[in-house]
């Protein structure tokens, strides 16, 4: 088989990042016995999004499943399994997004592996609820053991050890924080009054991700209680800004009550500065809760540590691994330093609940944690990915979409029609259109006209007021030259536009 790597034309014979790379050999992480671990080719080969000919339904939004294929009423008798494959295959498959495959380079990857699909399968067919700890006592002590696990792997500090929890996702998780700082800030008051009409305020930027003011929203501290701190011009939080408008709350009357830090903002990777950040939360006695959905499963990697620094001042802290570290969607982990402010806030005891176990106070109750009542048996999944990869295996993942990321910044800047916005970071690629006018609408037309295709699928976004192309590796089946065959299919765009 011939390397389609070595085969491209633009750059890559010179790319350091080719070099380096272990172009068309097996990634050491790939596993070789677990089905499902690998996608066979033919599904490869499959369009990324939808049918040909078919855009203009996708632009509108309607895939036709519906249309095409769901009968109004269910079905009144059983039919045979193999029928609802077929259906999968022939109506529900081509209208989705391929998430999976490995030319799928948009928003961050939502990394699916075979070890973390068994193991989901495992805790759908017990179908355990790990709601109390005498539901399922080891529903509660496996995940507990991942929490300590992943702590140590990410070197995240001794004040979170036995203060970890599985949430479903980072939005759940900023939820829950809120609802923490404010039970500390009310020293508990707040579960009997709600603000008791006084005001508080939520500090976090323009870059900070929507789920930060949705919580602020949901814990009925309303969209009034949000604060947007300048930025600088790399998009991270200006600490004396912040400090300013702290001050001037506690001023007005309004009690600070949480800053929400990102370490990598998910248009760019941001990266606010924790621990400037931090000694501004401390001198305030405010709640800091660090956002590091996408970027803090790179701490995985010793050179990478970085993501984190600064993460010794949060009281929250989270991190997905279903986003770039091998874990079917859902799985955030959770970190709290002060246990007592999230089960103090979100603890409700009906009889029907009660237990011994719990009555000792020697066990931990998740439900305490978070806000549905019930809980799968998410650990799971996060156990067969650690034991099957091994941490080294999960390194090597995070440092071959890094490489990918330079190997695409690589082919960028080889192409006078390009640029790169921000040096690559981590495993995401910003950059623009120069040719063509370079205007928003060249970048929209460009980055549709790609996807469209359906081999290659890419997302934007928009820094002051320009817009800008964003390439996300870290796929669990990207390899080198699907790297490079998104470029040509970019490359093409330009070239037939
Ligand atoms: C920095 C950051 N925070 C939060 C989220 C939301 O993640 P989730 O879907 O787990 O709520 C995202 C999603 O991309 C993100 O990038």
């Amino acid at each position: 088989m011939t390397c389609p790597v070595r085969e491209a034309p633009t750059g890559c014979a010179t790319s350091p990042a080719i070099s380096r790379s272990r172009c068309c050999e097996r990634r050491p992480h790939e596993p070789a016995g677990v089905p499902g671990a690998r996608v066979p080719d033919d599904r490869l080969d499959r369009r990324l999004l939808g049918e040909p000919g078919e855009p203009s339904r996708r632009r509108s939004g309607g895939a036709g499943f519906r249309a095409r294929a769901a009968p109004q009423d269910p079905p009144e008798s059983g039919e045979p399994f193999e029928r609802l494959l077929q259906d999968m295959e022939d109506v529900v498959a081509p209208a989705l997004l391929h998430w999976q495959h490995p030319r799928f380079f948009g928003y961050f990857p939502a990394n699916a592996s075979g070890p973390a699909v068994l193991g989901d399968l495992l805790a759908s067919g017990l179908g355990v609820q790990g709601m109390n700890w005498n539901t399922s006592p080891a529903c509660t002590e496996v995940e507990q053991q991942m929490l300590e696990w992943t702590r140590r792997a990410l070197g995240l500090p001794e004040r979170f050890r036995d203060g970890g929890v599985i949430q479903d996702t980072a939005s759940s998780a900023v939820l829950v924080a809120v609802l923490a700082a404010l039970q500390r800030a009310t020293e508990g008051r707040s579960r009997e009054t709600g603000t008791g009409g006084r005001r508080y305020a939520v500090y976090l930027t323009s870059e900070t991700h929507s789920a930060a003011t949705k919580a602020a929203v949901i814990a009925g501290l309303g969209l009034g209680s949000v604060r947007t701190v300048a930025t600088g011009s790399d998009g991270s939080m200006l600490p004396e800004e912040l400090r300013a408008r702290i001050e001037a709350d506690r001023g007005d009357g309004v009690t600070p009550l949480m800053v929400v830090a990102t370490r990598g903002t998910t248009s760019a990777l941001a990266f606010d500065p924790l621990e400037e950040v931090g000694a501004v939360c401390r001198s305030h006695g405010v709640w800091l809760h660090v956002d590091a959905a996408y970027a803090g499963v790179a701490a995985v990697c010793e050179e990478l540590r970085w993501v984190n620094d600064g993460v010794g001042y949060a009281d929250s802290y989270c991190t997905n691994p279903h986003k770039w570290l091998l874990t079917n969607f859902d799985c955030d982990l959770f970190w709290v330093a002060d246990r007592e402010a999230l089960t103090g806030a979100l603890s409700v005891l009906p009889e029907y609940l009660r237990n011994s176990a719990s009555d000792s106070g020697r066990v931990t109750d998740f439900r305490h944690w978070q806000i549905p009542l019930g809980r799968r048996f998410r650990a799971l999944k996060l156990w067969s990915v650690l034991r099957w990869y091994g941490v080294a295996g999960l390194r090597d993942h995070v440092r071959v979409g890094v490489e990918h990321a330079r190997l695409f910044a690589d082919l960028v800047r080889a192409d006078d029609r390009f640029e790169l916005t921000r040096d690559p970071c981590l495993g995401l690629v910003c950059f623009r259109l120069t040719a063509d006018g370079g205007t928003s609408e060249a970048q929209h037309r460009l980055m549709e006209t790609v996807n469209a295709e359906g081999t290659t699928f890419l997302t934007h976004s928009e820094a002051d007021g320009r817009v800008f192309l964003r390439f996300a590796t870290g796929g669990t089946f990207t390899r080198d030259h699907h790297v490079v065959e998104a470029w040509k299919a970019l490359q093409g765009a330009v070239t037939e536009g």
